[in-house]
């Protein structure tokens, strides 16, 4: 959700009013991805490499999860929205850890959309964390391949992305599901994340629509 501070900036608000707008964005982002057929759709919102931005920016990015799942996962709900934390809890405060739970509880028997809230999360540290998980149930080498290696993934049981979409004008990885976006169609908009709107969203679908997706092979592929 890249863009919030640039937002900010051009209207002369601070950073944190960016963020603030940001958030207000993942109500809308959610309901048209879902009147698309989108089943599964993954938020980037706070990286492990985000806690070296200013303290201030830091405790603000915390401060709006939390008011985040306040507000809006009874709506979520209510609307059938599966949530999942991909992450860790590490280093969060026990409230804010608590309040992630609850969320991902109430909502795990739901079956609409899945929303994916990858907060206090990195591709790298995610896959040592899988393999110190096979390490610690001392898994037998050769029972180590792809299928259990996902399985082991914050990800397990989530498809891997067909379209990874970065605002902002963006075209870096930034540590994002590394494993899962081994064959993902990559899309960059210009579009700064507060004004990632219905017709900016058709744009990216149009766009992956006219994808030839052959994951290494010849011919495209289901
Ligand atoms: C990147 O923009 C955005 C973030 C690091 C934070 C994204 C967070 C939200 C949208 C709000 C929090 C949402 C939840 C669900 C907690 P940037 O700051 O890098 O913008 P810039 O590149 O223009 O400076």
């Amino acid at each position: 959700m890249d863009g919030n501070g640039r937002w900010a900036r051009e209207r002369g608000l601070s950073r944190l009013q960016g963020h603030r707008a940001g958030t207000e964005n993942i109500r809308r982002v959610i309901s048209n991805f879902a009147n698309h057929g989108v089943r599964y759709l993954t938020l980037y919102a706070f990286s492990i490499e985000n806690w070296r931005r200013p303290r201030a920016e830091v405790r603000g990015l915390l401060r709006l999860l939390g008011e985040v799942i306040d507000r809006e996962v009874h709506n979520l709900h209510r609307e059938g929205v599966k949530l999942n934390h991909l992450g860790t809890l590490d280093g969060l405060s026990t409230r804010l850890q608590k309040r992630i739970l609850a969320a991902v509880d109430l909502t795990k028997t739901n079956t609409g959309i899945t929303l994916n809230l990858a907060f206090n999360y990195g591709g790298r540290q995610e896959i040592l964390m899988a393999m110190n998980k096979l390490l610690a149930q001392a898994t037998p080498p050769e029972s180590v391949d792809e299928t259990l290696f996902s399985q082991t993934l914050y990800t397990a049981d989530v498809p891997d992305p067909d379209l990874i979409i970065r605002t902002a004008g963006e075209h870096r990885m930034s540590n994002f599901l590394l494993w899962q976006s081994a064959y993902s169609e990559y899309y960059s908009t210009p579009t700064c994340w507060p004004d990632f709107n219905e017709a900016a969203i058709e744009d990216a679908l149009q766009a992956y629509s006219q994808r030839q997706r052959r994951f290494g092979g010849l011919q495209e592929q289901q």
